[in-house]
């Protein structure tokens, strides 16, 4: 049976919750395979809206397994929450929920590093969302991190949140001039969590392996987006994992023999949250309008997403490194009263015509965006069920989009809502 693989193709935000919830209908497990609680994921359905940061987006399904794969760095205080809110909206949360024991714990010294490190850097930060992400990524890398496995061994918790922490605070109060953080609370609230997550905590490689060979479907839910990724993202702007596919095999730990359809999902334009290069960012009233009609601020910080035309030349990027066999194009009816919408086809380089996305952040910035322009429909989008409904410019511009990819378009998305879903085929 089909295992997918769904990954955001431009900077994170393009509604993979959205269509996680549509897709796993036809799932039995989802799993998270990196990135953490800098994660947010909204699913809408009727007049209720949820956001998941950790959980995967397939929790609202009753009968559906989820997990947290080993790689992702869980902050345990973030998953008990968001726990207990699912359970006062209703959803139980229970022995459909399993995390991984290899993943690395984020701690209130992570937390503090981003902020700080984030605060040296100044002009030249990363606009990271402040949860810690990058430093517990630094520790699990550096081999010093702290696994859920350790937290429920009282004594390897012990001994290695001591070692842990006379380097933090070493580093805190003569690099950064802060204040040193203390074993006693740290190690008390952390036993606490402990004791609640120990029912959640598996081995989830072998769980997933096991619903493999028994045919179920896999859905692996990616975090953030390609051009977040520290491989093939606008590096040094990125998150510190890898949201490309290839992270829901180390993420996971199944073999990519496992892996049989790799959808991207983009939005009808571009957003981004935090600093970094963005190509087709729109001028400031542009992308006052668009953030308005697309509700677009940021899910975990509230900040304002910048917002910029569709720019195929990532897109075509994020199909290559992450082998996308499908598209899913979301927020079309953002677009719904535009009279002439763009889409960058290439950028312009010291005077030459370049396609393909370049990884040299330097040749990035001295790139201008070459745009086509395409008709607007004008006309509401937001009812449609039907491909064959649409207005017909809204059909054309997707047709372009699908011919600049090099890959179809299998999913339309023309609402925020479950119901609002365009498919086209299956992607299953
Ligand atoms: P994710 O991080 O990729 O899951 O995306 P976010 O949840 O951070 O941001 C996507 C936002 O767009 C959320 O507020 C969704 O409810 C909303 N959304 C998703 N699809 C559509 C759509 O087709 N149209 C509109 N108007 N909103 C959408
Ligand atoms: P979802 O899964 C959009 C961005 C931050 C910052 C950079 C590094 O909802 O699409 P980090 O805290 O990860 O060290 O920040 O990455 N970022 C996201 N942007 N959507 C996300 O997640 C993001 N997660 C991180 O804004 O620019
Ligand atoms: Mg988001």
């Amino acid at each position: 049976m089909p295992n997918l693989v769904l990954v955001g193709a431009q900077w994170g935000d393009e509604g993979k919750g959205k269509i996680i919830d549509v897709l796993t209908e036809k799932a039995d497990v989802v799993i998270r395979f990196q990135g953490g609680n800098n994660a947010g994921h909204t699913v809408k359905i009727g007049t209720e809206e949820f956001i998941l940061h950790l959980i995967p987006s397939g929790i609202l399904h009753k009968g559906k397994i989820c997990m947290i794969g080993n790689g992702v760095v869980v902050d345990p205080l973030a998953l008990l929450q968001e726990i207990e809110e699912l359970a006062t909206k209703g959803i139980s949360i229970d022995n459909n929920l399993f995390v991984s024991e290899t993943c690395h714990i984020i701690f209130p010294y992570h937390r503090k590093l981003d902020l700080v490190k984030e605060e040296k850097m100044g002009s030249l930060r990363i606009g990271t969302t402040g949860r810690g992400i990058g430093p517990a990524y630094m520790d699990k890398f550096s081999r010093v991190g702290i696994r859920l496995c350790d937290l429920l061994n009282k004594d390897v918790f012990k001994r290695k949140l001591e070692a842990n922490l006379e380097e933090k605070n070493l580093v805190l109060q003569k690099v950064y001039g802060e204040e040193p953080i203390s074993f006693d609370e740290i190690f008390e609230t952390y036993t606490d969590y402990a004791q609640k997550l120990r029912k959640y905590s598996a081995n989830t490689s072998l769980l997933l392996n096991r619903a493999i060979k028994e045919g179920k479907n896999i859905l692996f839910e990616g975090a953030q987006g390609t051009l977040l990724d520290v491989d093939f993202g606008t590096y040094p702007f990125v998150t510190s994992s890898n949201p490309t596919a290839g992270g829901a095999c180390t993420g996971t730990g199944v073999g990519p023999t496992s892996i049989d359809n790799v959808i991207g999902i983009a939005k009808a334009y571009t957003t981004r949250v935090g600093e970094g290069p963005f190509p087709t960012e729109f001028p400031e009233d542009l992308a006052a309008k668009i953030r308005k009609e697309g509700l677009e601020y940021g899910a975990t910080t509230q900040r304002p997403r910048r917002c910029g035309w569709f720019d195929a030349v990532i897109v075509r990027h994020a199909v290559s490194v992450n082998g996308c066999d499908s598209l899913a194009v979301t927020k079309m009816d953002v677009l719904d009263k535009l009279p002439v919408i763009k889409i960058c086809t290439g950028y312009k380089y010291k005077g030459e015509m370049i396609y393909d996305f370049p990884l040299n952040i330097d040749v990035l910035h001295e790139s201008e965006p070459v745009y086509e322009e395409c008709e607007g429909w004008q006309t509401s989008t937001n009812e449609v069920k039907r491909y064959e409904d649409l207005p017909v410019n809204a059909q054309k511009y997707l047709a372009r989009i699908e011919k600049l990819a090099g890959v179809k378009i299998k999913i339309i998305s023309v609402g925020a809502e479950r119901g609002e879903t365009l498919l086209l085929d299956s992607v299953f």
